[in-house]
C-alpha cells in the first residue's frame, strides 16, 4: 500500500524532483552506458589517504571536541583556516557561515531572504539543483540570458523593473559566475563591475555561487563580485558568496560555506540552528587540519591537470565527431561543456535514443526555471568518466546528432 498522499504538505506535493538525481540512477551500472550527465568529480581526484589519516588523527587527538554538537555557524578553526586560504580582505568570522556543501548555504540564504512570491532573477540556464530549491520556497525565477561575458547585467535591469511594475517584489539576483553549470561560461570583470552596479541602484542582493573557482585550468583568475564590491565599491552588504569543497576534496564531505553581512549570515545561522543543529564536527576540523598543513595547493594543481586534460580529449572529440551546425563552449575551467543544436532539434526526446545508443546526458531544458527551457541545448561533463569514454561518448553522441 502506498502512503496516502493527501497527508503530504501542498509544498512537499508541488516539490520538483532533480531530473539529474533521477538520470544518474538511471544511468548508473547499465552495461556499456557512458554517462556525460552528472556532475560528479572523478573518483581519482578525493584525496583519500590523506584524509584518512586525518579522519584518524583527528578522532583520535580532538575526539572529545569534535563529537560534541557544535556552533550552527560553525567551527572556528576551520574558519580561521578558510580565511587564511581564501585570503580575502578583512572579512570577520561573523561573516562566514559554514554549511553542509553549499546547497545549505544556497537554501538557508534563500529561507532568509524570500517571502512566498518573491523574486530571483539567476542565469537561463542555470543550475538545476537551485532551481527546486528555492521554487520549493516559494520563489519565482526569473530567467535572464548570458552572453559571452555571462549574464546581460541590462536585461537583469529591465527583468527588475518590469517585475516591480507588475507588484512584485525582487530580492537577489543569483548567478555562478565561474566556469557555469551548465553553460561553462565565465562572466568577465567588466560584467562583474556592470551587475554589481544594478543591483546597487535597484537595491537588491547578489548570491555569486563560486563551486568551481579553484577548478581553473586555463586562463587568468578574475576577482569574485564578492571581492570587486568590497574592495572598489567599499560595499559590504550587496554580495554572499557560496563555496563548496565539494568539486576539489569530494562532495560526500558536505562542506561548504557562505560569506556576507554579518547580519545577514546570522539570518542564515537561524535557520541552520532548526534545519542541521550544527555542520558536521569531524569533517570541519579534518577540512580545516587539511588547509592548516598547506595540502589544497598541491592537491588542487593534481586534480585540476587531470581535469585540464580531460577537457582537451572532450573538446577533441567534439571538434573530430560533431556535425558543423553542432556549437559548444570550451569553458577555462569547471566541469562542463555546453552543446547548443539547431532550433529544430528536441534533445528531451533525442535523450532516450541516445541512453538506447549508450551515451547519457543532460537535456538543456532542465536548467531553466519551470517551462522556460530551450530544448536545443545539451550539458556534458567531462570529470567523470574515462579520458577514453570521453572520447567514445561524444562519437556516440555525434552520431545520433548527424542528421540527413
Ligand atoms: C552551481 C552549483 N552550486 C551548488 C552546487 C551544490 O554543491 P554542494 O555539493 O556543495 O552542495 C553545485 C553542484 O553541482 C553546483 O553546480
Amino acid at each position: 500500500m502506498s502512503f496516502p498522499e493527501h497527508l503530504l504538505s501542498q509544498t512537499t506535493r508541488s516539490m520538483g524532483v532533480s531530473f539529474i538525481r533521477e538520470m544518474i540512477k538511471a544511468t548508473k551500472g547499465v552495461e556499456g552506458m557512458i554517462s556525460l550527465a552528472g556532475g560528479l568529480p572523478s573518483p581519482d581526484s578525493f584525496p583519500k589517504e590523506q584524509l584518512a589519516a586525518l579522519f584518524k588523527e583527528v578522532l583520535e587527538k580532538e575526539g572529545a571536541d569534535v563529537l560534541q554538537y557544535g556552533q550552527s555557524e560553525g567551527d572556528d578553526v576551520l574558519k580561521e583556516q578558510i580565511l587564511r586560504f581564501e585570503k580575502e580582505p578583512k572579512v570577520l568570522k561573523e561573516e562566514l557561515l559554514i554549511t553542509d556543501g553549499a546547497t545549505n548555504g544556497i537554501y538557508f540564504f534563500t529561507r532568509a531572504v524570500i517571502d512566498p512570491g518573491d523574486v530571483i532573477v539567476c542565469e537561463g540556464p542555470s543550475f538545476n539543483g537551485t532551481l527546486i530549491a528555492t521554487e520549493a520556497c516559494g520563489a519565482e525565477l526569473a530567467a535572464v540570458a548570458m552572453d559571452e561575458e555571462g549574464l546581460l547585467a541590462d536585461r537583469v535591469r529591465e527583468t527588475i523593473v518590469a517585475r516591480r511594475k507588475m507588484g512584485r517584489t525582487v530580492k537577489f539576483i543569483y548567478t555562478i559566475p565561474e566556469f557555469q553549470n551548465p553553460s561553462g561560461r565565465t562572466m568577465s570583470l567588466a560584467r562583474r563591475r556592470e551587475l554589481i552596479r544594478v543591483a546597487r541602484e535597484l537595491k537588491v542582493l547578489i548570491l555569486e555561487d563560486q563551486p568551481y573557482r579553484d577548478l581553473r585550468f586555463l586562463g587568468t583568475r578574475i576577482d569574485s563580485i564578492w571581492n570587486i564590491a568590497r574592495a572598489e565599491f567599499g560595499d559590504e552588504h550587496t554580495v554572499t558568496i557560496c563555496k563548496s569543497f565539494s568539486k576539489v576534496l569530494g562532495p560526500g564531505l558536505r562542506l561548504g560555506f557562505a560569506a556576507g553581512p554579518a547580519d545577514l549570515i546570522a539570518a542564515m545561522a537561524k535557520w541552520a540552528q532548526k534545519v542541521i543543529v550544527s555542520p558536521e564536527g569531524v569533517v570541519q576540523r579534518v577540512v580545516a587540519r587539511f588547509l592548516e598543513r598547506d595540502m589544497l595547493e598541491p592537491h588542487l594543481e593534481r586534480i585540476t591537470a587531470m581535469y585540464r586534460h580531460k577537457r582537451e580529449v572532450m573538446i577533441s572529440a567534439l571538434r573530430e565527431t560533431m556535425p558543423p551546425y553542432v556549437r559548444w563552449t570550451e569553458p577555462e575551467g569547471g566541469l562542463f561543456i555546453w552543446l547548443t543544436c539547431p532550433e529544430t532539434f528536441d534533445t528531451d526526446v533525442i535523450f532516450h535514443e541516445a541512453a538506447k545508443a549508450g551515451v547519457a546526458y543532460i537535456p538543456g531544458s532542465k536548467f531553466y526555471p519551470s517551462g522556460t527551457g530551450r530544448k536545443n541545448e545539451i550539458r556534458l561533463n567531462f570529470s567523470y568518466a574515462t579520458p577514453v569514454d570521453l572520447g567514445e561518448g561524444v562519437a556516440r553522441l555525434a552520431r545520433i546528432l548527424t542528421r540527413g
